[in-house]
Formats: C-alpha cells, structure tokens, sequence
C-alpha cells in the first residue's frame, strides 16, 4: 500500500472507484501546502475550510459596506441592518424553524448551550430536579450543566454507550423520572461519529413527560445532512458557524418561540432593551432581548454566504458524498493492521468522522508522523474526556471529512499510517 503511493493502492485494493469532491475548486487553501506537502486537511470536525463565497462575501461588506447595525439612519447601515436580518431568516429556513424570531445569533454552540443553562436553567430549575446528558456530550454540553447545577442543587444523569459507541437507548429510559427537566444529546458525536436517534428520544421523554425540554448539540450534524427542528420537535438546538464552512465567532441557537419568550436576558447592554431607568430596565422580545452589545456582524454576514452555499449544493448532495467517502474509508483503515476503531460498526449510524487508535503508537505519535507527510488529523481527547474514559483510552486519532474531501486524502492517511507503523516497530 505504501509503496503503491495516494489512491492507486486503494483502488487495487478494494476495487471501489476514486471518489473526488466536485466542490473542492471553491476552496482556495487547496492551492496551499503543508511542510510542502500537498495538503490533505482531515480535521473538519474540528473547523472546516472556507470557500470563496464566504471570503468574498465577507471581504465585500468590510471593504465597501459596512457599518453598525440597527443603529444607524444611513444607508450602509441600513443595508448591512437588512442584510444581517436577512441571515437569519436563512438560517431559519435552513434548519427548519418556525420564524426567524426563534433563531439568536451567538459566538458559537457553547454559547448557545450556556446562554439555555443561565437563562432557561436559572428561571426554571430547582433543587433535586435532574438533567439527562449522554456518555458522549462535548464539554461543551457538560460544563454549562454543571455550572448550574452546582448552584441549584440539581443532579446531572447520565445515558451510558454500548460497545459500538451508541446510545443505550433502554437505559435512558430507565433514567427519565418525574424529576427529570433537560435532556442534552448531541446529534452527531464529534468524537465517535454516531449519528445519535435524537427523534427517538425527544419522542420518549414527550410520552413520558411532555413538559420536559429538549437541546440538541447539532454542531457536528448541521454540517453533515439536512436539518429540521420541527419535525424533531427539539426545545433548543445549536450549530456554530465555523464547523458549516463559515467564519468563527458567529453560532446559532433554536428555541421554541413558546420558550425563548418566558426566558429572562442571558446577558445586559445594547440592543436588547426596550427603556432603560435606574429605576428598572425593560427588554425587548426574542431574539433581541439575547443578543446584547454589537453582535459578530460581518461573520453573520458569513455564516449566510456558507448557509446559501451549503443549500446551492444540497445537503442531500452532500450527505451523500460523505456517505460514500465513510464506506470508502472504513474499509481502507480496517484494512491497516492494529488500527482499533471506534464508533458503531454499521456506517447508516456514523457521519464522516473515524476515529482510532494503533497499536505501538500514542495518537499524539500518529498525528507528529502524519504532519509532515502534509495530513492534518486531530488527535486527542477532542473535548469529550467523560467519552474517552468510557471508551478506556486518554486520547485517538480522529480524521474528520468535509464537502472537500477526496478518497485521495483517505489514501493519503492509509500512507501515513503505514509509515506510523514502520517508525514505531510494526510494520
Ligand atoms: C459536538 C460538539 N459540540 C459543541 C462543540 C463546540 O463548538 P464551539 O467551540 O464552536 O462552540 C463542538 C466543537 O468541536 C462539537 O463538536
């Protein structure tokens, strides 16, 4: 294989075609290389590349219109005002939302999650009362739930995996009680690459108890397939901007039109007052009363330009390029002697994450020989230490695919590997 060089190998090997992204052209830094390698980017789980569209939209509102927005009479100001409203009546429509008011721009999905924990948690739990997360939670949908539940007095459950890192579904059932008030599941683990059954769930905590709430962490799902809040009938639910081919510093939160409205200001300052006195302040109405000070503007502006690609595409489109790079690719890792892989075995259950360990080699080992081959991958605990200590291991190696990538890149890895294997005395 290694001597076979990027994709030949694979291709004698398997026999499946060469699979290339038709998008990868829209992506300059594929022009770019790494130690002057070609580079092969398989960290998009972690951010993913930018295309054109995104840059050049950006770069148009700072070089020729911007200014602050709902402030000024002007016309930039205006224009930029209408344009940034425009983003989220977008984003409404690309998740699936009811109305643009349900939809608050954030820094990103852990500002989501801990705008929901203050806010939502603060007003609305007490002590004893219990919140479900699951065994593959990224710190992100962990820490905001202990920040409060310290001070409240509330508990934190846990759904527990199965061995081919799952849900298991049974025992989240056993764990639901009359004092259970939040369930937090991600949609799509960035660390296993589950596609967890968020439908499901929502289903059996509503038949259970339907004033119990719901968030949905869908920073790795919105990126990978088509999303719709309604049909999932989610309370809350997150995605961050720099993960969906957009800039950094701009995220989302969904919540219930029903919900956001009976929820206090996360945080105080501009813009989301209706008459400030020293004697008392009033707010505005959702999603204005969450979004204090100047909001990441230009990056809105961004996030609508990735949201407009995205769509232009298809998320179907997409979802199923992926689909077929995950098959491609989970035959050619299995493929590699004493390479362990995580996430369910079945790929209909997985999104375009593998994430694995190899004999004879820390991951951090596997990610030092892949760099200078010109492989970026993550290696780690990717924010998910409570997932790695079910799993029994301090860390793995996770490759992460985009829109962009190439069966050449997963070539490109396998190549990588074997050379991991003959530096540290396996192969
Ligand atoms: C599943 C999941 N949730 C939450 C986050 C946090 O995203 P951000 O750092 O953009 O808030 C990530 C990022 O890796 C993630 O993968």
């Amino acid at each position: 294989m290694v001597a076979g060089g990027a994709g030949e190998g694979a291709r004698e090997r398997g026999g499946m075609s060469k699979l290339s992204s038709p998008w990868r052209s829209d992506f300059p830094i594929f022009g770019t290389k790494m130690h002057g390698q070609k580079l092969v980017f398989l960290d998009s789980g972690a951010s993913a590349q930018k295309p054109c569209a995104v840059i050049e939209a950006m770069d148009a509102v700072l070089s020729r219109g911007y200014a602050n927005i709902h402030r000024g009479l002007y016309e930039i100001s205006q224009n930029l005002t209408a344009a940034f409203e425009d983003v989220r009546a977008k984003v409404a429509r690309f998740i699936g939302a009811g109305s643009a008011n349900e939809i608050i721009f954030t820094r990103n999905s852990t500002e989501g999650i801990n705008l929901v924990a203050q806010s939502w948690g603060r007003s609305f739990l007490k002590e004893g009362d219990e919140i479900i997360l699951t065994a593959m939670e990224h710190h992100a949908n962990i820490v905001p739930w202990q920040l409060l539940a310290g001070p409240v007095g509330c508990t934190i459950k846990v759904i527990p995996i199965t061995a081919d890192g799952r849900l298991d579904l049974p025992a989240f059932e056993k764990l639901l009680s009359k004092k259970t008030k939040l369930i937090g599941v991600v949609h799509v683990s960035n660390a296993l690459g589950t596609i967890n059954p968020v439908e499901t769930i929502i289903k059996t905590a509503r038949a259970f108890n339907p004033a119990i709430k719901v968030l949905v962490d869908g920073s790795q799902s919105a990126v990978h397939a088509a999303i719709d809040v309604r049909a999932m009938d989610a309370d809350f639910f997150v995605f961050t901007g720099h993960k969906l081919y957009g800039p950094t510093g701009i995220g989302v939160l969904y919540g219930k039109a029903e919900i956001l409205d009976s929820m206090p200001p996360y945080q105080g300052g501009g813009d989301m007052i209706e008459r400030v006195r020293f004697s008392g302040t009033t707010y505005k109405e959702p999603p204005a009363r969450f979004e204090a000070g100047t909001p990441a503007i230009v990056e809105a502006i961004g996030l609508g330009a990735a949201v407009d690609y995205v769509v232009d595409i298809g998320m179907e489109a997409i979802a199923v390029h992926e689909r077929k790079l995950l098959e491609y690719a989970t035959a050619e890792i299995r493929a590699v002697p004493g390479i362990t892989l995580y996430g369910p075995e079945d790929t209909a259950h997985k999104a375009g994450i593998l994430s694995f360990t190899m004999e004879g080699a820390h991951p951090s080992d596997v990610g030092m020989v892949l760099d200078p081959c010109g492989v970026a991958v993550r290696t780690g605990h990717h924010c998910c230490m409570p997932l790695m200590e079910a799993l029994g291991v301090d860390a793995t190696v996770r490759a992460s695919f985009g829109l962009y990538t190439n069966s050449a890149d997963i070539d490109a890895l396998i190549a990588g590997l074997y050379k991991v294997r003959s530096l540290f005395g396996q192969g």
